[in-house]
């Protein structure tokens, strides 16, 4: 069994595993669920019974991801992680686990892991992805052992910098995927009639250099199923009239634009 570098969110000792759990040497002790992901977040941490993506969403989600959304973005990751040091890869809210996947496929003998605030991303990402370890958690207060990870990964998830920065190793890699300001701008024509670009993020993590931003542009095809898939697994499904959403469920197929920001970081070397 490969050892993974998870700690106990109680008392921040090494986890071991054995057989369907893990254990620190404090004797806390936390399953494997049936489908094989470690749930690490403490009960009195979480905000919600089930924070995260619903199971509607994540349905959506992995019927996306399935029809190949995200393989240009995940495989522009992968070239750019050819570049550096990439033996140990943690993907920060990763949810179903798409881009962790694609990730782990091209460098096979590096440790890819995934985290994810959301049980049922996590559920969905553990039952595709039966070789890596995911685990339920916060990005803010990951059960991770300090200055462990060559490469964090967070796409379209929120970025807690300090955290990051202590999960890293020095000289250690960070890329961050936004949406650009054109992101899905065909679907948004579809639903709107007058829509608009999306707004620059311009957020940048403390304590990181940036390298480099590079681009993913391109067209996605949905077809059947996923064309609704598509659109619930964005928040024009919360603010579209019901009969515009209607109208572009009943369409066979639909194309549009995707348009992703890479943005690479690097932590200092000291
Ligand atoms: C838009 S999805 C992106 C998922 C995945 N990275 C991808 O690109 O498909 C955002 C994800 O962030 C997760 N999330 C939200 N807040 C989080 C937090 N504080 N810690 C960890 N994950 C979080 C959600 O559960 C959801 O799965
Ligand atoms: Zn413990």
């Amino acid at each position: 069994m490969p050892t993974y570098p998870f700690i106990c969110p109680k008392c921040k000792e090494k986890l071991s595993i054995n057989g369907h759990s893990y254990y620190c040497e404090n004797g806390h002790c936390y399953d494997l669920s049936k489908s094989g992901y470690v749930n690490l977040v403490l009960v009195n941490n979480k905000h919600s019974a089930d924070p995260g993506d619903n199971k509607e969403m994540i349905k959506a989600r992995v019927l996306v991801m399935n029809a190949g959304y995200y393989d240009s973005l995940a495989g522009k990751i992968a070239d750019i992680l050819e570049g550096y040091p990439h033996s140990s890869v943690l993907d920060c809210g990763c949810g179903v686990g798409s881009v962790t996947g694609i990730i782990q496929k091209r460098f096979p003998n590096a440790l890819v892991m995934g985290s994810d605030i959301s049980k049922n991303a996590a559920d969905a990402a553990a039952k595709k992805y039966k070789d890596i370890p995911f685990c339920v958690a916060s990005s803010n207060d990951l059960p991770v052992e300090s200055e462990s990870q060559d490469v964090l990964i967070c796409a379209f998830a929120p970025v807690f910098a300090e955290e990051f920065g202590r999960v890293l190793r020095p000289g250690g890699i960070f890329i961050r995927v936004v949406p650009d300001v054109m992101h899905l701008y065909g679907l948004k024509s579809i639903l709107y009639e007058n829509p608009r670009k999306n707004e620059k993020d311009t957020e940048e993590p403390a304590g990181f250099e940036k390298i480099k931003t590079e681009y993913v542009a391109d067209d996605f095809t949905a077809t059947g199923e996923v064309v609704s898939s598509l659109i619930k697994m964005t928040p024009y499904y919360y603010h579209t009239k019901k009969e515009d959403l209607e109208r572009v469920f009943a369409m066979p197929s639909l194309t549009t634009n995707r348009a992703f920001e890479v943005r690479v970081y690097k932590k200092s070397e000291n």
